[in-house]
């Protein structure tokens, strides 16, 4: 960090630290232990005033093993929110959260904190998120989902994602590392798809897989898209991102395991060519070659 990051911290850790002696004084900090899939019943004015609840899951030993829970924070409590990319849903920032620099996603536009679809994505991502815990998958660190402070505090990825270190940065990496980023994206992704019921990302790709600052310890992000392999969230509505979603999809059937692993073709044939994939090619001709035929021998 910068000598000038490193002045704005203690000043803002100085502050943290006062409001933390008043708080104590006080003795307003408030846990609440709710199973997570009811954060929205509460919906409310007192958003604020339970800024510093913790939601977790329930204690009943059958729902523990299911519902990692969540720490329900309040947007306001993050300072210095910088903006640092773009996706789909969300606008990523960064900031400070307790001293911490944080990753914050929030969604593109206020407005969707009253677009159900959209809340429900962020729920999802929160849900499937918590009950996550492992090196190569991003570490959810609190969340908001409550009011027009819709937002997802992440451990804070400084290698920024592999999309941009392979295509942007045109980082020149030597095979060693490269084996290793791809192993990581697999072991994250085994762990996904090991859970009980198994976890399916829908929308792996290099942008949603993020690098520390050595840029070998790959994490998956962005679950805004997962679904757990379970009766009642089988699906063979089309999502995800052309380039690599498997042909199955293409041709509406459900998805399944074995699309993530497609995906991860995908990425590894990115990882190890430094190329976008199919870059060549229109959308349409990939729907048309992925769709109806398949590709040809060499096509990829
Ligand atoms: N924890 C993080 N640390 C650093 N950068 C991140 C982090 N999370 C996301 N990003 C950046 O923000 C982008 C968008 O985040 P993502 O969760 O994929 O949102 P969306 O659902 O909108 O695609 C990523 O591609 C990556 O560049
Ligand atoms: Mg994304």
């Amino acid at each position: 960090m910068s000598e000038a990051g490193g002045g704005k911290l203690a000043e803002i850790l100085a502050k943290k630290r006062a409001a933390r002696e008043k708080a104590r004084e006080e003795d307003n900090v408030s846990i609440s232990r709710n199973a997570s899939s009811n954060v929205d019943q509460n919906e409310s004015e007192d958003d604020e005033r339970r800024s510093l609840s913790h939601t977790s899951g329930s204690y009943e030993h059958s729902e523990r093993s299911r519902t990692g829970g969540f720490v329900n924070m309040s947007l306001s409590q993050v300072e210095d929110l910088t903006r640092v990319a773009q996706g789909g849903l969300g606008i990523l920032y960064q900031g400070i959260w307790r001293g911490t620099v944080v990753a914050v996603k929030k969604p593109v536009d206020p407005r969707v904190a009253n677009d159900p679809a959209l809340k429900e994505d962020f729920r999802r991502e929160v849900e499937i998120l918590s009950e996550i815990r492992h090196p190569n998958v991003v570490l959810l660190m609190g969340a908001c989902l409550q009011g027009t402070g819709l937002c997802i505090v992440l451990e804070w990825c400084q290698g920024g994602s592999l999309y941009d270190v392979l295509h942007r940065r045109r980082v020149d990496m030597n095979n060693h590392q490269r084996v290793k980023i791809a192993r990581g994206v697999a072991c994250g992704l085994a762990f996904l798809h090991t859970a009980s019921p198994a976890i399916i990302h829908r929308d792996l790709k290099t942008q949603n897989i993020l690098l520390d600052e050595t840029l070998s310890a790959p994490k998956l992000c962005d679950f805004g898209l997962a679904i757990r392999l379970s009766d009642s969230y089988v699906t063979n509505a089309q999502a995800g991102t052309p380039s690599y979603m498997a042909p199955e999809l293409y041709r509406g059937e459900a998805c399944s395991l074995a699309s993530d692993v497609y995906a991860f073709g995908i990425v590894l044939s990115e990882i190890f060519s430094q190329e976008l994939p199919f870059a060549a090619l229109e959308l349409s001709e990939i729907r048309e070659k992925e769709g109806d035929g398949g590709w040809e021998a060499g096509g990829l």
